[in-house]
């Protein structure tokens, strides 16, 4: 069995994302929308992998080729204790790169003790600088006030440069891309905006809502001139642009207008240890019962489901029929 299995199209296995916990204090709309999602969602504790059974798991994968984990949510900083779990994943030889998807809401209490357990890498969602907009964007749970005292305090804490996700929805947020691009220019950070993407099964999602990524582009780029940057990894998802006048970068991330499954070499676990071989997936194979055969028997267990997958959701969405059945954003965390 290969120890660096390709999948069915060719592609290995590099990236790891992996849900700590599926619960968010927020309700976005195109994830977790309040009036589809009970406000006291979530599974009990026991039904989570333990630290123990997740770096199992991480050093599992790293046996067959993973070298970048991102940690992912639900809301990942809701999971107590994180900062242990991630002092230990810090320390699995042959993790190149770790990194921590957050909403940025509890981030303010947090980001020192992250940033001491040996996270590197900080991405922050944030779909609004009015903060108006931003509380109805999280489905009235956020404030975007504490968003920024969080980044004051990642800052102070060393992270940078941190990454902005922003998810653009037509008539909703557009507007107020040029404000966010605005902000961030010159900070070193890095704004990304995202395609409003038809994941899950509960966001109404509805293809007149996504802005695509090269209009979206035109528009900032009549303010400021953009010109295109080569990707930092083969198989990068967002574009890169950088500012003609130096003001730093920003990126898009075109999953309708231009699908990069090709370049595909991600997995994504869900807190219960389920394995997702697509963002899209209908289904997934549960994992943790083979935590017991310990990392050598996971990785040749994983080898195997590597080589089966011939996911490519987003190069065929429109081409045919969409699965009724798709895993939930907050389980698998984007
Ligand atoms: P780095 O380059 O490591 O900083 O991270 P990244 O570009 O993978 O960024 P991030 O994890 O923040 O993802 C950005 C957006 O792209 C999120 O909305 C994700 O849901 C989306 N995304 C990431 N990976 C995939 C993927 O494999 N397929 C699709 N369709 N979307 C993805
Ligand atoms: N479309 C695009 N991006 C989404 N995210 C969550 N749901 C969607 C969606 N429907 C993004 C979040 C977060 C990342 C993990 O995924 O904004 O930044
Ligand atoms: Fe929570 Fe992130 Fe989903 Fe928003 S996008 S509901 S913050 S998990
Ligand atoms: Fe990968 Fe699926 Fe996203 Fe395509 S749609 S890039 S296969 S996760």
């Amino acid at each position: 069995l290969p120890l660096l299995p390709r999948d069915a199209l060719g592609r290995p296995l590099h990236d790891l994302r992996l849900s700590v916990i599926e619960a968010c204090n927020f309700r976005c709309g195109y994830c977790m929308p309040a009036d589809r999602v009970p406000d006291d969602y979530g599974l009990d504790a026991a039904a989570r992998l333990s630290f123990d059974e997740i770096e199992t798991l991480v050093r599992g994968f790293v046996r067959v080729g993973v070298r970048k984990l991102r940690i992912t949510g639900g809301e990942p900083l809701l999971r107590r204790g994180l900062p242990a779990l991630i002092a230990r994943l810090a320390e699995i030889p042959g993790l190149e790169d770790l990194a921590l998807t957050t909403n940025g809401s509890l981030l303010a209490r947090h980001a020192r003790a992250l940033r001491a357990a040996g996270l590197r890498r900080l991405t922050i969602s944030l779909d609004a600088l009015d903060p108006a907009l931003f509380r109805q964007l999280s489905g009235g749970r956020g404030e975007v006030a504490e968003v920024f005292a969080g980044i004051a305090a990642a800052e102070d804490a060393g992270f940078g440069p941190i990454k902005f996700n922003c998810v653009v929805q037509r008539g909703i947020n557009d507007h107020e891309a040029p404000a966010l691009a605005a902000h961030f220019r010159g900070s070193g950070h890095v704004v990304r905006f995202i395609e409003y993407m038809d994941v899950g099964t509960c966001n109404g999602w509805d293809r007149s809502r996504v802005v695509p990524s090269a209009e979206l582009r035109g528009r900032i780029h009549a303010r400021w001139p953009l010109r295109c940057l080569p990707p930092r990894y083969p198989g990068e998802v967002a574009e890169r642009h950088a500012y003609v006048d130096g003001a730093g970068e920003l990126g898009f991330v075109s999953s309708v207008t231009a699908p990069f499954c090709g370049g595909c070499h991600r997995a994504r676990v869900a807190a219960d240890g389920t394995l997702y071989t697509c963002l899209f997936a209908a289904a997934g194979a549960p994992l943790r019962p083979r935590l017991r055969l310990g990392e050598a028997g996971l990785a040749e267990h994983l080898a195997r489901l590597w080589a089966r997958r011939a996911d490519r959701y987003s190069e065929q969405r429109g081409s045919t029929r969409a699965p009724g059945r798709r895993v939930e954003m907050f389980l698998v965390g984007g």
